[in-house]
């Protein structure tokens, strides 16, 4: 057992971590503040390798193993975990390609974004179907030599400035699981209409708004997989998908504590240091614990993916864990600072409205503990 990096992951954090601190944190509270979407951070970072991790090297992609992306995203995410979000919907639209994906659909539509730099979005969830992903309505007819694919999506990140989607559909609604199907969509098809930018309570920079599909021609090339593969596809996308927000929720989370821990030296009451105080040292050591803890469980889900095992339960041990974690040290962050936390001229309230997203998307906190659940009664 070793719980170091390796050099080379040290070198890759190291530079993430520097991309974060020079170039997300600076323009960080600009961006959330207008909702204004990073395209020059996304650039730089893909620029530095650091998007589309999942892309295997025979494709153009860098080579990066679960741990070096989970790595990458706690960095990332250090700097802003909004900015993390557009980043990481790259590789949770892509992923379903490159898991499930012929090796002509890898080479027509993976290798376009390591040459250039793109956007992707993944589209699962409904208006009306969020935790019951399986009770998705949007439909695949078959027509002739294509298909065509009519419904709406919504929650969806990047969908206003993607150049491709990765959707799932069902072919018959009354098969529910078994008739899930995925297919790519290259953004100019006809019959797209994006719906409004969602004005969010955190990760502002992101883009999010829903998308319908109207009578869209998809050729038969762009099914991923089989008519009805679709379900296990999103199940197994979301296993390797969920320790990468779960590594967001560490980064933003230790940045919450290097915040606090600061604060906590330079702020004085009662003639000394906060820090000084035991109430607040407490805050400081239970904020110490749970990153530590939250960052174990992504390395783990994540080191189980690179040796080819299942992680599903693992994987849900650290998105669970992480984002709750995530939430209570930025909570605990803005209690550090008094007043002052809750002031936008002090990065803590910024990262505590962030937090609360992870809660939520890629399966709430309340659906990882119902995987869980299935996972560890499935041993008795
Ligand atoms: N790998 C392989 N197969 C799996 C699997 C996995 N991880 N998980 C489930 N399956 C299989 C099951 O074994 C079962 O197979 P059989 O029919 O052969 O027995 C089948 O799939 C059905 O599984 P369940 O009975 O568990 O399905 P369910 O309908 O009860 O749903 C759920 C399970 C876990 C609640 C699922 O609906 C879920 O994950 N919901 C949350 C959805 C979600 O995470 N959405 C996020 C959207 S993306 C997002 O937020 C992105 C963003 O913008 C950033």
């Amino acid at each position: 057992m070793d719980f170091s990096l390796s050099t080379e992951q040290k070198e890759i954090f190291d530079t993430a971590i520097k991309f974060a601190k020079n170039e997300m944190i600076p323009h960080a509270l600009e961006l959330d503040e207008k909702s204004q979407f990073p395209h020059e951070q996304f650039k730089k970072a893909w620029e530095l390798g650091f998007i589309n991790t999942c892309i295997p090297e025979e494709y153009g992609g860098v080579g990066f193993t679960a741990l070096d992306s989970v790595t990458i995203g706690e960095a990332l995410a250090y700097g802003c975990m909004g900015m993390n979000t557009a980043f990481m919907a790259n590789d949770l639209a892509l992923l379903p390609i490159a898991i499930g994906g012929s090796h002509e659909q890898k080479e027509k539509f993976l290798k376009p974004f390591t040459e250039e730099y793109r956007i992707a979005a993944f589209c699962l969830t409904e208006p009306g179907n969020g935790s019951d992903a399986a009770g998705l309505k949007t439909t695949l007819k078959e027509s002739g030599d294509h298909y065509i694919l009519n419904g709406e999506k919504m929650w969806i990140t990047n969908a206003g400035e993607a150049h491709l989607f990765v959707v799932y559909c069902t072919v018959d609604p009354t098969l529910k699981h078994k008739g899930i199907t995925a297919v790519i969509v290259e953004a100019d098809r006809d019959g797209i209409v994006l719906g409004k930018k969602e004005d969010k309570m955190g990760h502002r920079a992101s883009d999010t708004r829903g998308v319908r599909f109207e009578n869209v021609k998809i050729p038969k090339e762009n099914i991923i997989g089989n008519i009805g593969e679709g379900w296990k596809l999103a199940m197994k996308t979301l296993d390797h998908s969920r320790p990468l927000v779960a590594s967001s929720a560490v980064g933003g989370a230790q940045r919450a504590l290097d915040c606090a821990a600061k604060y906590s030296k330079e702020r004085k009451q009662f003639g000394v240091e906060i820090a000084g105080h035991q109430a607040i040292q407490m805050m400081i050591s239970n904020m110490a614990m749970k990153v530590e803890a939250s960052r174990l469980l992504v390395q783990k889900a994540a080191w189980l993916l690179d040796q080819g095992l299942k992680n599903t339960e693992v994987a849900s041990y650290a998105k669970a864990f992480a984002a709750d974690a995530c939430m209570e040290i930025t909570t605990d962050a803005v209690q550090v600072y008094g007043g002052y936390g809750y002031s936008k001229e002090y990065p803590v309230e910024k990262l505590m409205r962030d937090a609360k997203l992870i809660q939520i998307y890629e399966g709430t906190s309340q659906i990882q503990r119902l995987v869980i659940a299935k996972e560890v009664l499935k041993k008795y």
